[in-house]
């Protein structure tokens, strides 16, 4: 995949920061992969607010608007609208793929939305149409009310996707500035910024360092700070706490659906994890094997996250709906379901 095709950003500015190594093969690591989260508020605030243990779900606790990096504000609608949409790789050769078809998709303003199915089914695919990172081969994708080319170009997205991709000579703490130089912010705030969002994800100690001098768990961090310091009105996340400890993951997990609920953010999240997906999610899509299409769209109605909602009947009950959805999919390289039952200390 080419750097125009992903519209991956390249550092704009790698050599001559005091803090960063000589950048003597400048080339970014990350092409091919988008790296640069895309957001549209302009105006930074803190993201932590206190809510006293309770996390907020639902969107009637939700802000309904935002504004683009640009100023301009976003018309009232959903955050996502896929309709119709297919997505073929390499179309009329002998290494043809039918990633996505008939994919129809709404996720409104301030609602998350989990994507689930079987490797290859199509997810990150999915969220790179979005993304505008490729193209659709059928249908429509819609990002806030405009085109994806346009809310790309409007920065109306921070993106955090399943390789980190830091840039390698620059400090950790300097890969969560990224983002924030690019929207002009001056360098104080940017740095307070990062500090702040370094705190959150347990990484203050390591603003230092550089990325292979952390575990890929910590890279994963790293990238997360980044999606999360431009607070965004839209995130599109791939398997984001995949390479965290159980522990961490719940942690952000809680964490993330904090910054959601404060400002309003609407999310489309992959994971594989079936309780990841119900405790965060407002709405559970679970999609089929190759050629990825939605079988079912699974409503959880667990109210605000506390302490006792991963131990609540409720919670049980939407892990096995999402799991029974997923087994009546052709399951050809679906995650075994006993290892999500385990995870999740579910009965039987
Ligand atoms: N750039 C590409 N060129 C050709 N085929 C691709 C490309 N990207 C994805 N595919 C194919 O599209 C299908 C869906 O891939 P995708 O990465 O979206 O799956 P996924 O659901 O994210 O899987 P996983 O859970 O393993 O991450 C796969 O068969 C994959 O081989
Ligand atoms: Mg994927």
């Amino acid at each position: 995949m080419t750097e125009m095709e992903t519209g991956a950003v390249t550092d704009p500015a790698p050599a001559g920061a005091v803090t960063d190594r000589a950048p003597d093969a400048v080339t970014d690591p990350a092409e091919g992969e988008a790296v640069v989260d895309r957001a549209a508020e302009a105006v930074i605030d803190r993201v932590m607010p206190s809510t006293g243990g309770v996390i907020p779900k639902g969107r009637a606790g939700r802000a309904a608007s935002a504004s683009t990096a640009s100023g301009r504000p976003v018309e009232p609608g959903p955050a996502v609208e896929l309709a119709g949409v297919a997505k073929v790789f390499n179309a009329g050769r002998p290494d043809e793929v039918t990633a996505l078809d008939g994919v129809d998709l709404t996720v409104g303003r301030g609602e998350f939305v989990s994507l689930i199915g079987p490797s290859g089914c199509g997810k990150s695919t999915l969220l790179r149409l979005v993304a505008d990172l490729v193209p659709p081969t059928g249908g429509t994708v819609r990002v806030a009310d405009r085109s994806a080319r346009q809310a790309r170009r409007d920065l109306a997205y921070g993106i955090a996707f399943q390789q980190a991709g830091l840039l390698d000579w620059r400090t950790v703490a300097r890969n969560v500035e990224l983002p924030l130089e690019l929207r002009g912010l001056s360098r104080r705030d940017r740095q307070g910024k990062a500090r702040e969002m370094l705190e959150l994800v347990g990484l203050a100690d390591f603003a230092g360092h550089y990325p292979d001098q952390l575990s890929g768990g910590m890279q994963q961090r790293v990238a997360i700070a980044r999606a999360l310091a431009v607070d965004p009105p839209l995130l599109l996340m791939d398997e984001p706490f995949g390479a965290l400890d159980e522990m961490t993951r719940e942690r952000l997990q809680d964490e993330l659906l904090r910054i959601c609920a404060r400002k309003g953010t609407s999310a489309l999240f992959v994971t594989h994890s079936i309780p990841e997906a119900v405790y965060l999610s407002d709405r559970v899509v679970v999609m089929s094997a190759r050629p990825g299409r939605i079988v079912e769209i699974v409503g959880v109605e667990l109210g605000e996250r506390t302490e006792a909602t991963r131990q609540s009947a409720a919670f049980f009950a939407g892990i096995t709906r999402v799991r029974e959805a997923l087994r009546g999919t052709p399951a050809r390289s679906a995650p075994p379901a006993g290892a999500d039952q385990a995870a999740a200390g579910a009965p039987a």
